[in-house]
């Protein structure tokens, strides 16, 4: 016999029907998650017409998903929720280049160019041009290490947020190091630009008081033989949207200088990878 429901007991009701899952994990997350929403509920005490607004909340992010646009994972992100879940699961990579969001607009299929080859295609924005050496944690470089790399136009868009506008694959590139380690490409300084804000999340974040930008980054997916992957970006020092990132996704080490000389900016980083565990 399974316990009535009562205000008090509302978790323990639920979580008592659990008894027959046969899967521990599901349970697990289950139970957690039951008692954790159930104890929201019971500090927020929302009104009839509070929780019919956080149903069409929830309904208008689902609907606002197509194969373009993951509107949770943009909840997700300006949650903090992205950005926690990436950092426990990258606990046990020590001595390896930090980790951070991947976000929504990384595109497979990149072309392989040629090392120092300029990935903006569209001439917009100032030039810049970063370089680096890719080693192992104790410091010997890596050949064969593969940089996939993407950002933004001079103008703070993805070109697939403007399929009509940029070029495609534009501000899009992939580098495969030589025995050195080092790599290095041309591409637009990169600037600060806002989530996309036309959705349900752009509303809650104005809601809630908070801006939709992401301090300049670049975005870097880097890999090699017999280590451990790492999604990462580097962001320019001194942007002043470092400490209000929308997304959570800045840590110190990420961040890096960019120097001007003769028109042409420029940028330092070194990248470590674990050995694959
Ligand atoms: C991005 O940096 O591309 C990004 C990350 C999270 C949400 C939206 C955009
Ligand atoms: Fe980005």
């Amino acid at each position: 016999m399974y316990s009535l429901f009562s205000e008090q007991g509302s978790a323990e009701a639920v979580i008592e029907r659990l008894d027959k899952c046969q899967d521990p994990r599901i349970r697990q997350v289950m139970e957690a998650a039951i008692r954790h929403l159930h104890g929201f509920v019971k500090e927020v005490e929302p009104t009839m017409e509070e929780w019919m607004a956080a149903i069409q909340f929830l309904t208008a992010t689902g609907q606002m998903c197509d194969d373009k646009r993951q509107e949770w994972i943009l909840a997700s992100d300006t949650l903090g929720v992205s950005m926690l879940v990436e950092t426990i699961n990258n606990r046990s990579k020590s001595g390896s280049t930090e980790a951070t969001v991947l976000g929504p607009f990384h595109v497979e299929g990149a072309e392989v160019l040629p090392m120092g080859a300029n990935i903006c295609r569209d001439g917009e924005g100032e030039t810049c041009l970063i370089s680096g050496t890719v080693t192992d944690i104790d410091g010997k470089p890596l050949a064969g290490a593969r940089l996939d790399v993407w950002q933004t136009n001079g103008k703070g868009f993805y070109d697939v947020q403007q399929p009509e506008e940029q070029p495609e694959m534009n501000m899009r590139g992939i580098f495969v190091t030589g025995e050195d380690g080092r790599y290095h490409f041309e591409t637009a300084k990169p600037v600060p630009y806002p989530i996309p804000t036309d959705g349900p999340v752009g509303k809650l974040l104005e809601r809630m008081g908070r801006h939709p930008y992401r301090p300049a980054h670049i975005h870097f997916i880097i890999s090699a033989p017999g280590h451990e992957a790492v999604t990462t970006h580097i962001f320019v020092e001194g942007d002043p949207y470092l400490d209000s990132d929308a997304v959570f996704g800045v840590k110190k080490e990420l961040v890096v200088p960019f120097h001007a000389q003769d028109g042409t900016w420029s940028a330092e980083f070194d990248i470590k990878l674990a050995p694959r565990a």
